[in-house]
């Protein structure tokens, strides 16, 4: 049984990944399955804090004494999470934000028309949910921790990013066709802003989350 060293904490985790609809039968999105962010949200619960799950597109069951928001888009999942902020001691972005979204809608499935090329996607810049939250935090002391997903350079982009979104904890994991997507693995190295760096071997994505969190109560104190 976990240590209840969470409890009277109210966490915020993102997970899953957004989809970015170009018509009603289309969309942008990327190979999150949710499993990471489920994890953390688990264990979370297991270690006695509250906590809310915003989960974009993941068709997983619902962890249990956990409260889930189900969003779409990056849009939504920015909206749900400042709101579940509010009052939060932690928030963790597990989840993989489409960075862009389609500039326009059609409200009606795009056709193909004979002979002629297709229109090119235009795309607009999303906002970055977890720059926002760190750089105006929701209250004092309020700990943010973002996810960077990356396929090379890992170590360098890591802290190139944790520098560029100004969040307390990066958690930088390599990712691939078939690396951590979707998998019950995953190993991770934990940036901190105070210059830290704790490695996680290769294992569940609930020992991970499990680390994420001791390195968070140890923060809040
Ligand atoms: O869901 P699984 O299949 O279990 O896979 C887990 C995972 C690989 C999705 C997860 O471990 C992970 O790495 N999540 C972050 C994915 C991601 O979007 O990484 P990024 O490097 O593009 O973004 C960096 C951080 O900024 C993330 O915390 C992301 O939530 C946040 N972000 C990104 C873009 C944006 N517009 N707004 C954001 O807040």
């Amino acid at each position: 049984v976990a240590e209840p060293d969470l409890a009277g904490r109210h966490v915020v985790v993102s997970a899953g990944g957004t989809r970015e609809p170009l018509d009603p039968v289309r969309f942008l999105g990327n190979r999150s399955s949710g499993k990471q962010g489920y994890a953390l949200a688990r264990t979370a619960a297991a270690r006695g804090a509250r906590v809310t799950l915003v989960a974009a597109n993941t068709g997983l069951p619902d962890p249990a004494g956990v409260d889930v928001v189900p969003v779409g888009t990056a849009v939504q999942l920015r909206e749900a999470v400042l709101k579940a902020a509010a009052d939060a001691d932690a928030v963790v972005m597990a989840a993989a934000v489409a960075d862009f979204r389609p500039a326009a809608y059609a409200a009606g499935k795009i056709k193909k028309k004979d002979g002629q090329d297709p229109e090119p996607v235009v795309l607009v810049r999303n906002p970055d949910i977890l720059a926002e939250i760190s750089a105006d935090r929701a209250r004092a002391g309020q700990l943010v921790v973002g996810f960077a997903a990356e396929t090379d350079d890992v170590l360098a982009n890591g802290r190139a990013k944790l520098a560029r979104k100004g969040c307390d904890l990066l958690v930088v994991n390599e990712v691939g066709e078939r690396k951590t997507f979707g998998s019950e693995e995953n190993e991770a190295v934990v940036l901190g802003a105070d210059g830290t760096e704790t490695p996680v071997p290769h294992g569940p994505k609930e020992a991970l989350a499990d680390i994420v969190w001791d390195l968070v109560a140890a923060r809040l104190g």
